[in-house]
């Protein structure tokens, strides 16, 4: 059975914060990765971290069975020692079936839970596994004596999570958002990609045959692999107050292949993605915040609009209550993120 509404934001162990009501809104345009056990990148931290919204320390797949100690410990060393400024510090502990997860939990809550913001889950397949890990995450706040609840994201990578992603988002005032992760989503669906994210050439629609030369003289259109779970992740993160992020890109080389799928996830409502290498850092703030040309335009739209009831033409086009809605949710966006920009703020003319 489900909480009931009234315990639903009550700590789950005596002596920890409050459950947040509401996922506080910071910009998370990106959330660049680093491996902690790997001295050389450890080393650029506090030079990386300036320059995006999310820093993340990964503890999970990338990082050698070998070396998952020295990474646990080598995010405790940065977190204690780099000034994150305004940048926040996540990580993505191990899979909660894995036998590190728990040694990853209790390790960072001992040593920095004060420092991280959001610890991201991967593979999580229901309600249960978020269940586990508030409860835990109660405990060990309350045994550190933090003041501040730390907040939860899943990956959406296995088939299970797909089907089960109202109830994930549903299960913890804790849930903060959500990835997508489509190499082990993937892997789990036996999808036939081999590619972490993005289209396959062979997943298309074909214009109809001219003539009888059913050959040539045809285009083809690739279609989007993900756009289906991608949209339904999205549906589920608003109905509950949880963030929506498109997650990793492979080819780090493709940087145009990359700018298409980050706006894809955009435009469909999505908040960021996650950066794997400095040029998708770029590739993430240029996308996740709105084109000024477009807020430019909503802001036309609302300031014709007056009380935003009614409908009127503008350019040709019809605007009503609803297209003021959409502009409002632009502008919005980029004052949240010129807020702490003030170089975007300009772009804006704010
Ligand atoms: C990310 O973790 C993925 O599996 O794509
Ligand atoms: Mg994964």
């Amino acid at each position: 059975m489900m909480r009931t509404p009234k315990d639903f934001f009550k700590p789950l162990a005596v002596g920890a914060p409050e459950p947040q009501r509401e996922t506080p809104f910071r910009p998370s345009r990106m959330i660049h990765f680093f491996p902690p056990s790997n001295a050389k990148m450890v080393s650029k931290v506090p030079d990386i971290a300036p320059t995006v919204d999310v820093l993340l320390g990964n503890l999970e797949d990338g990082v050698p069975a070998t070396d998952k100690d020295a990474a646990r410990d080598g995010l405790i060393q940065v977190a204690k020692t780099v000034d994150m400024g305004q940048t926040q510090l996540w990580t993505r502990i191990n899979s909660l079936d894995s036998p590190w997860a728990i040694d990853d939990i209790y390790g960072l809550m001992t040593e920095i839970g004060d420092k991280l913001d959001v610890v991201m889950v991967p593979k999580v397949e229901g309600p249960e596994d978020i269940h586990y890990i508030d409860r835990l995450l109660a405990q060990l706040e309350a045994r550190a004596g933090l003041e501040r609840p730390l907040q939860v994201h899943a990956i959406l990578e296995t088939a299970q999570g797909v089907a089960r992603v109202e109830e994930i988002c549903g299960a913890s005032p804790r849930m903060q958002g959500i990835s997508l992760g489509p190499a082990d989503l993937a892997a789990n669906r036996r999808m036939k990609t081999t590619r972490v994210g993005g289209g396959h050439p062979g997943y298309l629609v074909r214009e109809d045959p001219t003539g009888d030369d059913i050959h040539s003289g045809r285009t083809i259109f690739q279609q989007d692999l993900w756009h289906y779970t991608l949209a339904r992740m999205v549906d589920a993160c608003v109905m509950h107050g949880v963030l929506p992020y498109y997650g990793p890109f492979g080819d780090i080389a493709d940087t145009v292949a990359c700018e298409d799928q980050f706006r894809n996830a955009y435009l469909l409502g999505c908040v960021g993605a996650w950066s794997l290498h400095p040029v998708q850092i770029d590739i993430a703030k240029r996308v996740f915040s709105p084109d000024p040309a477009d807020v430019a335009h909503a802001q036309r739209v609302i300031e014709a609009m007056g009380d935003g009831t009614g409908a009127i033409m503008l350019d040709g086009k019809m605007e009503d209550d609803a297209s003021c809605k959409q502009c409002h949710v632009v502008v919005e966006l980029a004052r949240q993120l010129s807020a702490r920009d003030p170089e975007l703020a300009a772009t804006y003319g704010f």
